[in-house]
């Protein structure tokens, strides 16, 4: 009953017309962000993640109490637990999932192979059979990557480029998950928004990332790694912020929707839908350190080295035209701007906490 209260307040509408959400992967870095934008204007928000150990646990926790301190409820549970979800979904009539809950990181799939195919072709799965039951049915907007251009090698990436040679397991589950969501726009009528992000960062960042990482380690003064592809080129990224890959997720949120005929009623056929969500300004990683060092204030020490396996792909570069157009979509945080609101953010979260940063 105690559960049930506090499903239903976290997802209680607060303002005329807005939406109840369910946010999975709502502990992790996108999902906390975006969590807090919609609640702070006024839709309903429960989140779900299974607190998984892939980076420090306690940075999860923290933005929970993040979450909680807003009236945002993140229930601990596996997006392949059928039955929480049918739960879930039986106490709250959701609108909308925001489903981010995922295996991210493109390097450890040479570790763990299997933890993507849990979360990222199972549990995506499991998720989708609850909404397609769902009365009403939720529409879905979740994050692909832009991964799956992988080793396409006409720049910008559009979302009509054939996205056929992934170069790591990770983006080959992002791929399926693709073509997986579109069966079930295909068979069930779900509506189906698919967000491909470039490189996102910010704070509360991912530590496995290199920008966070990297600020670590010169802050310890230890050695940084720099990857170098094949004939010893620099690797860019379309590095984003995370303030912009939030607008564009509430923008796909609010746009995703099947077309309402008279009287509201949903009429037609649902959409299914691909954006990409990135910057248009690629960086090169050694750019990116010179970058840190600035706002550090601390020289780096630089180790180059071969990339290790052949899953990093060379560069990432975003034809955002699609998502300008339909979703209102325009990213306004250049790297120099963004990664000075991380580094504010990193020295006053470890400073608080009085801990060595982990992982
Ligand atoms: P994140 O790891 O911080 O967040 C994912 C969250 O999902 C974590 O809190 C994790 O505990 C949770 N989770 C994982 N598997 C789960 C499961 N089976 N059941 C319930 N919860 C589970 O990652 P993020 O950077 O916030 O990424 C969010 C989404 O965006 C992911 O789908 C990721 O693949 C995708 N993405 C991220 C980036 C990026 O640069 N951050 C770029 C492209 C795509
Ligand atoms: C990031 C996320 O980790 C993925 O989850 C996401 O799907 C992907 O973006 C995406 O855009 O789709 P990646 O770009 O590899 O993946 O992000 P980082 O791990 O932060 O690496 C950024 C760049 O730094 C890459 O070129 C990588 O090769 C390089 N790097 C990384 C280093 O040079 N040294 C390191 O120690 C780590």
């Amino acid at each position: 009953i105690q559960w049930e209260s506090q499903v239903r307040s976290s997802a209680q509408i607060r303002r005329s017309g807005g939406m109840s959400v369910l946010v999975t992967g709502a502990a992790g870095f996108v999902g906390t962000h975006v969590s807090l934008a919609l609640k702070k204007r006024g839709d309903g928000v429960v989140g779900l993640d299974n607190f998984n150990n892939y980076y420090d646990p306690s940075l999860k926790k923290a933005r929970k109490a993040l979450l909680q301190n807003q009236g945002v409820l993140v229930v601990e549970g596996d997006i392949n637990d059928s039955r929480l979800l049918a739960k879930l979904f039986d106490v709250v009539p959701f609108t909308h999932v925001m489903h981010l809950a995922a295996q991210a990181g493109v390097r450890y799939a040479m570790e763990n192979p299997n933890s993507y195919v849990h979360s990222n072709i199972a549990g995506l799965v499991t998720l989708l059979e609850t909404c397609k039951s769902a009365d009403p049915q939720p529409a879905v907007v979740w994050a692909s990557s832009s991964s799956v251009y992988g080793l396409n090698e006409k720049v910008p990436f559009s979302e009509l480029d054939v996205t056929d040679q992934p170069a790591s397991l990770y983006a080959a589950t992002k791929k399926a998950g693709e073509e997986i969501t579109h069966t079930y726009n295909h068979i069930y009528g779900l509506s189906i928004t698919g967000l491909r992000f470039f490189t996102v960062y910010g704070p509360w960042g991912r530590p496995d990332m290199a920008y966070f990482s990297f600020t670590r380690n010169i802050l310890q003064g230890k050695p940084i790694t720099i990857y170098r592809g094949k004939e010893q080129v620099d690797l860019a990224r379309d590095f984003t912020y995370i303030d912009d890959i939030v607008k564009g997720c509430v923008g796909s949120l609010d746009t995703s929707g099947k077309s309402t005929g008279s009287g509201g009623k949903k009429k037609g056929p649902a959409p299914y839908r691909i954006f990409n969500l990135g910057n248009t300004s690629p960086v090169t990683v050694p750019t990116l350190v010179n970058i840190l060092e600035g706002h550090l204030q601390v020289k780096a020490k630089r180790k180059l080295v071969d990339m290790p396996g052949n899953g990093d792909v060379p560069f990432t570069h975003a034809n955002i035209s699609l998502a300008r157009q339909e979703l209102g979509y325009k990213p306004t945080t250049d790297l120099q701007t963004g990664l000075k609101k991380f580094v504010k953010w990193y020295l006053s979260y470890y400073g608080y906490h009085q801990s060595k940063p982990l992982n």
